[in-house]
């Protein structure tokens, strides 16, 4: 059942020509009705969980399923929501093909770039933004020795930001990252890249901070730390693209532990939305009944700001109160 508060997430961010966002994946949409009426209800953009990672969308090489992303562009078309590209060049869901293919560097840079030119062309038009590199630099500040990097060398960032930019000039461009709050080295290494791609005029509009953030092992003190300001002087944009607060789910654990889960959700917004003046707030995934966190992290979980059964916790209403104060 639909969550009845007359004022939504959406209607609140849009007062204020925000967007608000959650990942989201077609399997829900098309078995869970109440699932459909929450995120039409409370969200104005979308971006896919994992329709568009390269083995999902590429499992045999030269064989695209655009089955699933071309279903979810329909359904945000029909919603009057934004969709949002989620992830062109990434070290984690990669096919086997590619995997295993011990291709040659001018192999390699032709199949990214053939990726990128092929799935943002068939889109352009319907998909104004993009994450279009993910995860390329460590806590440490370093590009990290990926499956791309090993091959291209830092080169596969430029390669891949000027593809996804002939393909479809319009779009918005970014570079997408998790834990940049967690070290000032890490941050600065992002700093660089994004520094050094405007310097030589790669097609980049801005920088995308994932947060998955944990109750345990978040200190509230550095959530608003990120320095958005020197970004934005090189002309970029700041998003929070993968907003969850995750927690340890023993027994009898988790209604004593929303009200600090809620406190978190609404720093982000505070410090992201009202201060540094990020327009884009999406959450990776708005419900615990799909949420990724219990495969990945066992005896955590309940990340999100609706429970399985979509009642609205602490975290909704402390994440709404602080989008009203933008209006
Ligand atoms: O659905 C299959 C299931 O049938 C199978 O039994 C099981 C065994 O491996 O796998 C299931 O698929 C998993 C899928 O999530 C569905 O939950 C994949 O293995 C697993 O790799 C996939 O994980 C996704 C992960 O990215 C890796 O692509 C998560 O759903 C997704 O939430 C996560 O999202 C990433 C962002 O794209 C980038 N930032 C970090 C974020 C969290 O890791």
């Amino acid at each position: 059942m639909a969550v009845d508060t007359t004022e939504t997430l959406k209607t609140i961010a849009e007062k204020s020509g925000m967007y608000i966002g959650t990942c989201a994946n077609l399997q829900a949409i098309e078995n869970d009705a109440a699932y459909v009426a929450n995120i039409t209800r409370h969200f104005n953009l979308v971006t896919p969980e994992n329709a568009l990672k390269f083995r999902v969308l590429c499992p045999e090489r030269g064989e695209y399923n655009f089955e699933a992303v071309d279903k979810l562009v329909a359904f945000t078309a029909a919603h009057n929501m934004q969709f949002r590209g989620h992830v062109l060049v990434w070290n984690d869901q990669l096919p086997h093909w590619l995997l295993n293919g011990n291709f040659s560097r001018n192999e390699l840079a032709s199949i990214l770039v053939n990726h990128i030119e092929t799935v943002v062309g068939r889109y352009a038009g319907k998909i104004p933004v993009w994450d279009v590199v993910n995860e390329s630099v460590d806590e440490l500040g370093h590009f990290k020795k990926t499956f791309w990097y090993n091959t291209l060398g830092p080169a596969y960032i430029e390669m891949a930001f000027e593809a996804a930019h002939r393909a479809d000039p319009a779009a918005r461009l970014f570079y997408n990252d998790y834990g940049v709050e967690g070290t000032y080295e890490h941050e600065n290494g992002v700093y660089r890249l994004l520094q050094s791609l405007t310097y030589h005029h790669i097609p980049v509009h801005g920088v995308g901070y994932q947060m998955h953030l944990s109750l345990e092992h978040t200190d509230r003190k550095i959530i608003g730390s990120l320095n958005t300001q020197r970004l934005a002087d090189m002309g970029l944009e700041c998003n929070i693209t993968e907003l969850d607060v995750r927690m340890r789910t023993g027994e009898g654990r988790f209604p004593q532990q929303y009200e600090a889960q809620a406190a978190l959700y609404a720093d982000i917004a505070r410090n992201y939305i009202l201060e540094k003046g990020c327009n884009t707030l999406i959450l990776w995934g708005f419900t615990d009944r799909y949420s990724w966190i219990p495969f990945f992290y066992p005896g955590e979980g309940a990340a999100t700001i609706m429970t399985e059964q979509y009642t609205p916790k602490p975290a909704f209403f402390s994440l709404l109160e602080e989008l009203k104060k933008k209006i």
